[in-house]
């Protein structure tokens, strides 16, 4: 049978990237004590008066269809919070999705085709590659260096830029690096796209995980307005990835534009869901706070740790719920040595280059196990590490 092209182009997109994860699950399935640091969700359930908020209205018959752009009130309480980041925000600016996800699909769909250019900082979210070659467009990376901690420079973004450059895709906080943009860079950033009259798509998902600095966005600078559109959800600033809540904030001209594309996918976000997410953006909850202070501190016991021996080198997140690790002074690169380190180790941990070529060396680990288990698991890289180098060393011995 015959298929459309998008299939092609999406088909190789997941297996290679999670291959260690799927490894990890078939081994833990065998009975195998594996620890796994690959996957980053929310180490706590959603705060208790948002599930009574959800299971309430859902009892209350809010189970019908809902409309392309949102349920009333939580658009109203997304207004408000963006209002408060830029003014004259109003209802017009904003658009409902089942999660960031697939806000991100839809505005991709709505910006860029075949024949067009999207510019990514590299590394980059995993699922970044599928959403816009779902669209036929081509990316573009444009390498994060570790040597400026991950940050997106303005040089860099300019040598990327091609005639068929049409957006933007930046993240901050950033995923996996864990960087925070300041706003004197985003207004740098956001020179060179008004140049090159690019969109910003800025996936904004960690806003409330940052660990000590200001969160910055193209949102809230009026002379941005007009090109870019902020994506998040609930997923992570309030623990409920499996609710599917998220949105775009953009110019009233793409969302009028955007809803006739949202409506022919979806009929909306569950009413119930909405009502729920109402609260939670319009709400003082302390979720997040317990996040940002257990990820934070278990990065930097990690890092201590890690950086008392030589050949690991960790990179302290600024955001997130994650830590890069250079790994190549143990003579391996990141796919090498999270195979290894499964096989040897039982610590399942994602290779950087699932996240793009810049981060070949490193290895991704989530911060959202328990203290004594990313405790154990950092132990159990510095045996590893420690191994490699002595045989690394035992070897050049022999040589000698
Ligand atoms: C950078 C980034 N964007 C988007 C998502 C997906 O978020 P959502 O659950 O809102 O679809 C994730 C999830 O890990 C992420 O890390």
């Amino acid at each position: 049978m015959r298929y459309a092209s998008i299939t092609d182009r999406l088909a190789d997109l997941g297996s290679g990237k999670w291959a260690v994860h799927i490894k990890a699950r078939e081994m833990a399935a065998r009975g195998l004590q594996v620890i796994e640091l690959t996957i980053g969700e929310p180490d706590v359930p959603p705060d208790s008066a948002l599930l009574a908020e959800a299971n309430r209205a859902m009892h209350a018959g809010r189970t019908r269809y809902s409309n392309g752009r949102g349920e009333s009130a939580v658009v109203k309480a997304l207004t408000d919070k963006y209002a408060k980041r830029r003014a004259g925000v109003t209802e017009r600016n904003i658009l409902c999705f089942p999660g960031t996800q697939t806000a991100l699909f839809a505005v991709m769909l709505g910006l860029v085709e075949a024949g067009d250019d999207v510019l990514v900082g590299d590394p980059y979210y995993a699922t970044y590659e599928g959403v816009i070659a779902a669209t036929g467009a081509g990316i573009v990376p444009v390498p994060l260096r570790p040597e400026h901690a991950f940050h997106l420079q303005t040089d860099d973004l300019e040598k990327a830029v091609t005639p068929q450059s049409r957006v933007l895709l930046l993240n901050t906080p950033h995923n996996p690096t864990g960087a925070v943009l300041s706003n004197e860079e985003i207004e740098a950033i956001g020179e060179v796209c008004k140049a090159h009259d690019l969109w910003i798509v800025c996936d904004e998902v960690y806003e409330e995980l940052i660990f000590g600095k200001p969160f910055a966005s193209p949102f809230d600078r009026p002379d941005l307005a007009d090109r870019t559109i902020a994506v998040s959800s609930i997923s992570k600033s309030h623990a409920a990835p499996g609710f599917r809540s998220g949105w775009a904030a953009g110019p009233v001209d793409f969302c009028d534009r955007l809803l006739a594309v949202s409506e022919t996918m979806l009929f909306g976000v569950q009413p119930f869901i909405a009502d729920m997410t109402a609260m939670a953006v319009s709400g003082s909850f302390d979720t997040s706070t317990g996040m940002r202070e257990r990820y934070g501190r278990r990065a930097k016991e990690a890092c201590d740790a890690l950086n008392k021996f030589p050949h690991l080198n960790p990179v302290m997140p600024e955001a997130g719920m994650f830590m890069l690790i250079d790994v190549s002074a143990t003579g391996l690169n990141g796919q090498q040595f999270a195979t290894k380190l499964l096989d040897e180790k039982l610590v399942a941990v994602m290779p950087g280059t699932s996240f793009g070529d810049q981060a070949q060396n490193f290895i991704r680990v989530s911060l959202t196990v328990s203290d004594e288990t990313l405790q154990e698991a950092t132990t159990r890289m510095i045996e590893l590490a420690g191994e490699l180098a002595s045989t690394r060393e035992g070897r050049k011995w022999a040589t000698k």
